[in-house]
């Protein structure tokens, strides 16, 4: 079966529409393209769940704060869609901004309680432009399920409640953080490491694995923990934006350490924000 390539808003729905019709159970990929095995495992996890997967490409331009890398976030729809179409996608939504935002738009989504930490502290609207393009990909793509990375643990987490929270009709599915070989999260801003800030962009997941050798004996003071996270990261020379141990459901910040907490970091890595987190 040949893979659909859908610009418009219109030519989403009446798609998903027709998969629906024919008793086809739909599954969701959103993305911001730039694909990588992350992204891929997310397609695999859906291509379980759905009959018929769509994954949607689009850098939203609404989730991006005036000072981020909205402009620079790297593209390349070609090899995006070879890739789609070698991981089995049935559609891929592709829409241009104006498809997807009337420049008049006045309707935007805040969730108000998961969101407001974090990177939603650090990175203001962030969350505001990731709930309602999400939202609106949901109207457009009508799926059974969606899927969505554990990488951006916080992400999940307010898009979970914004479902429950709304009732959209849809299963939310979280799928593990894939990794290079060294523990490296997979990220499309890697591309934006040169080969010394590769090298130390792993500080991120040995922090992560410092948090978690520190609580596997017990629970331990979180603030001892954040020190010594800060620790390894300023030992690979990053910036650090944030790192905290959090309660894995409410994400409020733990007194007392322990396995089931989460620990997450966000840190510059020269010009490049970089994420990270860990279940302990
Ligand atoms: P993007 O950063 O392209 O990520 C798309 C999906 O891939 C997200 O659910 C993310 O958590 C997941 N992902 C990214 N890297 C991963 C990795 N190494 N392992 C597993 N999953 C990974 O997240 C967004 O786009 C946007 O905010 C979006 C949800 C599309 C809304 O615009």
């Amino acid at each position: 079966m040949s893979m659909s390539v859908l610009k418009s808003a219109e030519e989403m729905q009446r798609w998903a529409l027709e998969q629906r019709g024919a008793g086809k159970r739909i599954g969701l990929v959103p993305t911001m393209g730039y694909l990588h095995e992350g992204h891929l495992s997310l397609i695999a996890e859906a291509k379980k769940r759905a009959d018929a997967v769509v994954v949607s490409i689009f850098v939203n331009p609404v989730q991006f704060g005036p000072n981020e890398d909205f402009a620079k976030y790297p593209r390349d729809e070609a090899r995006d869609l070879k890739l789609c179409r070698e991981a089995g996608a049935a559609a891929v939504f592709v829409p241009p901004v104006p498809a997807m935002y009337a420049p008049d738009a006045s309707v935007f989504i805040t969730e108000e309680r998961l969101g407001s930490g974090l990177c939603g502290a650090r990175r203001p609207g962030h969350f505001r432009g990731v709930c309602t393009v999400v939202a609106k990909l949901f109207n457009l793509t009508l799926p059974h399920v969606a899927v969505f990375g554990q990488k951006d643990y916080q992400q999940a987490a307010v898009i979970r409640r914004m479902v429950r929270d709304l009732n959209f009709p849809l299963e939310i599915v979280v799928a593990p953080i894939v990794r290079e070989a060294d523990g490296l999260a997979m990220s499309s801003r890697n591309v934006f490491l040169s080969g010394d800030e590769r090298a130390r962009a792993l500080g991120l997941s040995r922090a992560l694995r410092v948090a978690a050798d520190a609580v596997a004996a017990g629970p331990c003071a979180a603030d001892a923990v954040r020190r010594r996270m800060s620790k390894e990261l300023e030992k690979h020379a990053l910036k650090i934006d944030y790192a905290e141990i959090v309660d894995a459901e409410t994400l409020e910040p733990v007194g007392d350490a322990r396995q089931g907490n989460v620990a997450l970091i966000a840190a510059y890595c020269g010009k490049t924000r970089l994420i990270d987190n860990r279940v302990l």
